[in-house]
C-alpha cells in the first residue's frame, strides 16, 4: 500500500487521525504553542500519564493515550532549539520525525499527523524544517507498509503552501 502525504491548515487537536504528534519540551510536562493546545484538548489525564514518562531527550519521542482527543494516541517529541545550526539541529529534527514514525509503527498506527516541529518557540527556520520533515517522512514510511496517511498539519497559509509545494516537488 502507498502512503499518502498531505498538508493541511488546521488546529491539530481537531484532526480525526489515529495519532497526533506533540512538539513538546524535555520535561514532557506541558508548555505553550501546540503543546498547550494538545494538553487543553486532551484533558488533565494526559499530564498525569506524561509525569510517569520521566521526560524525553531531544530528537526522541514517547507515546501516551489521547484521552479526550479523537486521536487515540499522542506521540510527544522534543525538537531542537535553533542555535544557528551549529549544534546538530537538522539531524535532531530529522530524528524527531523518524522516531515518531517508528513508535507509530510499533503501535500499528496508520494515520498520523505532525505539527511543524521546532518552528515556533524553538525558532527553527521554517523552510529548512519543512524540507527536513518531508524528506525524512518520505524516506521512513517506505520501510513501513502499514501507514495509510501522514498529514503535515500547518498553522498558517504560508506554511501550508510551503508544504504543498514541497510535496509536489518530491512526489514521484
Ligand atoms: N495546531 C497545529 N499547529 C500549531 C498549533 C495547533 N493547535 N499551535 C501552534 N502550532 P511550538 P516548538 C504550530 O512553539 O517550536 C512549547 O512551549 C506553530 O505555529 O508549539 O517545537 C513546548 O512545551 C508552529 O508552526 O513548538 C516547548 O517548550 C508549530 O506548531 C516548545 O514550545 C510549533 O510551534 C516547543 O517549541
Amino acid at each position: 500500500m502507498t502512503c499518502r502525504l498531505t498538508a493541511i491548515h488546521a488546529d491539530i487537536t481537531t484532526l480525526k487521525v489515529d495519532a497526533i504528534v506533540n512538539a513538546a519540551n524535555n520535561s514532557l510536562l506541558g508548555g505553550g504553542g501546540v503543546d498547550g493546545a494538545i494538553h487543553r484538548a486532551a484533558g488533565p489525564e494526559l499530564l498525569t500519564e506524561c509525569r510517569r514518562l520521566h521526560g524525553c531527550s531531544t530528537g526522541d519521542a514517547k507515546i501516551t493515550r489521547g484521552y479526550r482527543l479523537y486521536a487515540a494516541y499522542v506521540i510527544h517529541t522534543v525538537g531542537p532549539v535553533w542555535q544557528e545550526g551549529r549544534h546538530g539541529e537538522p539531524e535532531l529534527l530529522a530524528s524527531c520525525y523518524r522516531r515518531c514514525l517508528e513508535i507509530a509503527a510499533d503501535h500499528a498506527i496508520g494515520r498520523l499527523a505532525f505539527p511543524c516541529i521546532s518552528t515556533g518557540v524553538h525558532r527553527f527556520p521554517a523552510e529548512l524544517a519543512a524540507e527536513i520533515a518531508v524528506a525524512t517522512v518520505r524516506d521512513t514510511v517506505r520501510k513501513y507498509p502499514l501507514f495509510h496517511e501522514i498529514t503535515f498539519c500547518c498553522f498558517s497559509d504560508e506554511s501550508t503552501a510551503r508544504y504543498q509545494r514541497l510535496l509536489q516537488t518530491f512526489s514521484s
